[in-house]
């Protein structure tokens, strides 16, 4: 973390701030010390140049392993596709030039939408409540205009209403409370700065007879580790057949992902066998691993956007399932 990114940082439960004590420095980066809160008393460790705000492990750990192990799966450099520049871009609509604003990106897991955002030439405030952080760190920590933190939603490290856009990108139902997590979001945005968020779909078919749900009722429970080399065996068990049924015309790939063989060919239409196996490892394991999967419904979350004191609201079906895009309501 670069030093002066210190004053971005609050005690969540006093609103203080914080001085630096036992620190080592690197260039102009704190590598570790403690962020110390002199009112209160408390101490928040920086290690490996992230500030952590939270217990090391939590709910989380999955998503940890999830991106420390697949860092770059999903960047556009390895799949030579620009899903997530396309997805951020179309996502939030800000724009190529946001110089001088303060952007909060909550969940920001291996960070592949975080440079985006940072091109922008916005400060970006990154976290993410596992240690998913040192994987973005890994790719994006160098750049001069993103710190990245180790936060929870819950109890975010930062001053409410200061951000000039929030993004938060396939995180809130992954969230033991998805209504109160964008609830709790919007307080952090300045009056009549922009939210960006999104949801999966709840829907009969999606929740009530999908096998992921079936499935998920025991794998959400199991050790990180063991679940994720089982999904490695599982997905190259069936890959063969996999490959076969993704053939099938319309229905083939929709196929795969009710088998739980997470199936990319279409939106990596060129992409080798090895790269497809890739996405498949790493989505399979993110369909069967997360604690939470709380989906909505598009009337749910647009209810909750209408009583987070929103305004110009924009809930639609999209990538993840829902989307959702607002402002905060400017008070006189
Ligand atoms: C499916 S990943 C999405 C990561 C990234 N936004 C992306 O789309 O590639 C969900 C992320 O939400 C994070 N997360 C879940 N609950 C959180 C919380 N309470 N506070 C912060 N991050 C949380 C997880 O650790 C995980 O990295």
């Amino acid at each position: 973390m670069r030093k002066e990114f210190i004053n971005y940082f609050r005690n969540p439960k006093t609103g203080n701030t914080f001085v630096l004590k036992n620190e080592v420095i690197e260039g102009d980066r704190i590598k570790a010390g403690i962020l110390f809160d002199e009112k209160s008393g408390r101490e928040c460790p920086v290690v490996n140049y992230i500030p952590r705000f939270v217990e090391p492990h939590n709910y989380a750990d999955s998503f940890g392993l999830e991106w420390n192990t697949h860092f770059d799966t999903q960047y556009d450099y390895k799949s030579k596709h620009s899903i997530s520049q396309e997805r951020f871009e179309k996502e939030t609509k800000w724009g190529s030039d946001l110089t001088g604003q303060l952007i909060l990106e909550a969940g920001c897991g291996s960070g592949r939408f975080t440079a985006y955002a940072a091109d922008t030439g916005a400060t970006v405030l990154s976290f993410d409540y596992s240690n998913a952080v040192e994987a973005n760190y890994k790719s994006n920590g160098q750049r001069e205009n993103i710190c990245i933190s180790q936060a929870n939603i819950f109890d975010m490290p930062f001053e409410e209403n200061s951000f000039d856009k929030i993004y938060c990108i396939g995180v809130i139902q992954h969230t033991p409370d998805p209504e109160k997590a964008l609830k709790t979001l919007v307080r952090y945005l300045k009056p009549g700065g922009s939210i960006v968020t999104d949801i999966y779909l709840k829907s009969f078919i999606t929740c009530v007879v999908s096998p992921k749900y079936i499935v998920r009722a025991v794998t959400r429970h199991m050790n990180p580790a063991k679940l994720y080399k089982l999904c490695v065996k599982y997905v190259n068990l069936m890959w063969p057949l996999a490959r076969l049924i993704s053939r099938i015309p319309a229905i083939g790939k929709s196929l795969n992902w009710l088998m739980l063989v997470a199936d990319y060919s279409r939106l990596l239409p060129d992409a080798d066998d090895a790269t497809l196996k890739e996405w498949a490892y790493l989505d399979t394991f993110d369909m069967l691993s997360p604690k939470y999967d709380i989906p909505a419904t598009l009337k749910t979350y647009k209810r909750w956007h209408e009583e987070a004191g929103l305004v110009d609201i924009d809930v639609h079906y999209g990538y993840n399932g829902i989307e959702g895009r607002a402002k905060k309501r400017v008070t006189e």
